[in-house]
């Protein structure tokens, strides 16, 4: 990365937000202008039908209830109804619902097997009904429902108090995604100091030389002693999520952060990222190179207890997981 390249690639990016904020000005006017004509949808206003919702309904009953419950009150898989499900779906607009239904639900269904769009659009009616939103007169539509405006009514909704409350903040992905999205790179960066020169770190990208994406760029604008620091805090302030309400394994089962290992688990966890901290700013290589076995252990404390028991957590069979051992 030649020093020209970041200063090219940063002033590209400035422009981008230039112009953003510029389109997104003119128009802000006009959907002000529109918003004073017609004040935006959200579920309060019966934007599915009775007819719809039934047919999601029937639906229902044969492709989701048996890991979501019949009553949508949750099972194998997680409720469908209740403050945590709708504080969590009202902060995006209605086409998250059926974004998630349409492309990822059932999970990791056959070509054969996956929804049509009006199955979807038929489910989110169902989904909208059990929880209480009014049917009107006409369908919630298929046709560009993954763009659909519809949104939620302001506000904190059920459950919502002048106090944050917990269910506010309740995480978008899963463990596993939260686990290969945060914990896996900021532990490997550090683990690699084993293997490299803290100024190498990270290392350059060699798979398309000339090449490089802004992701590329970006690895390397915090680069040396300063990315260990910043992997070794990422990993100590994320692991506060793994106490998170709401947070859930991929197969659907809470994460047991009430249960007194799982707390020993976590509090281990930043205790090392902290001490992974302090010896980048100390940029002893010796030290910190040494100490990622403590690392390494305080992962596979956890593991192997709500991972990787008796094959539970490889081979594909996840459906142990989140379960003490
Ligand atoms: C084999 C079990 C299974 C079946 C069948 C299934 N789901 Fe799911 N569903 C899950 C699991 C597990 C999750 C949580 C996954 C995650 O968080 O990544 C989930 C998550 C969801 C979510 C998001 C909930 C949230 O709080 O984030 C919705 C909505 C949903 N499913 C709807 C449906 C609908 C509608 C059907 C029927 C077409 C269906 N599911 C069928 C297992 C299933
Ligand atoms: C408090 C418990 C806990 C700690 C600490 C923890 N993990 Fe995990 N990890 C889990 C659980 C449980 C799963 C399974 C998640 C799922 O299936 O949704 C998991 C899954 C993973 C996965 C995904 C495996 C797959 O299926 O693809 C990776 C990668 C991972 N962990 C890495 C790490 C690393 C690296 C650390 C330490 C820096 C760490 N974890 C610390 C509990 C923990």
């Amino acid at each position: 990365m030649s020093y020209a390249r970041g200063v090219l690639l940063t002033a590209l990016a400035t422009l981008t937000f230039v112009t953003l904020l510029i389109t997104s000005s003119s128009l802000g006017a006009q959907a002000g202008a529109q918003a004073a004509a017609q004040a935006p949808r959200t579920v309060q206003d019966g934007v599915y039908t009775a007819v719809q919702a039934s047919r999601g309904q029937a639906l229902y009953a044969q492709r989701c209830a048996g890991c979501h419950g019949q009553a949508l009150a949750g099972a194998s898989a997680p409720a469908l109804t209740g403050d945590l499900f709708t504080n969590k779906f009202r902060m995006e607009p209605l086409s998250a619902l059926f974004i998630q239904i349409r492309y990822a639900m059932p999970p990791k269904a056959e070509a054969n097997a996956q929804l049509t769009s009006e199955q979807a659009a038929d489910l989110v009616a169902h989904v909208l009904k059990s929880n209480g939103f009014p049917a009107g007169q006409t369908d919630f539509p298929a046709a560009d429902a993954a763009n659909s405006p519809i949104g939620w009514p302001p506000g904190r909704g059920v459950g919502a108090s002048s106090a944050p409350s917990p269910s506010w903040y309740s995480p978008t992905g899963n463990l596993a995604q939260l686990m290969r999205g945060v914990f896996f790179h900021n532990s490997n960066l550090i683990f690699s100091i084993q293997e490299a020169e803290a100024k190498d770190l990270p290392s350059p990208p060699i798979t398309r030389p000339g090449e490089l994406t802004t992701f590329d760029w970006g690895l390397m604008a915090y680069a040396g002693w300063p990315s260990v620091e910043n992997a070794s805090t990422a990993l100590a302030d994320a692991s506060a999520l793994l106490m998170l309400p709401g947070l859930r394994c991929e197969n659907g089962r809470a994460a047991p952060n009430t249960e007194p290992d799982w707390i020993k688990f976590t509090d281990g966890m930043i205790s090392v990222a902290r001490r992974s901290y302090r010896l980048a700013q100390t940029k002893n290589k010796e030290a910190l190179s040494k100490f990622t076995l403590d690392l390494s252990n305080a992962c596979n404390a956890c593991h192997r207890v709500y991972r990787d028991v008796g094959g539970r957590g490889g081979a594909g069979n996840t459906s142990g997981r989140c379960m003490h051992r």
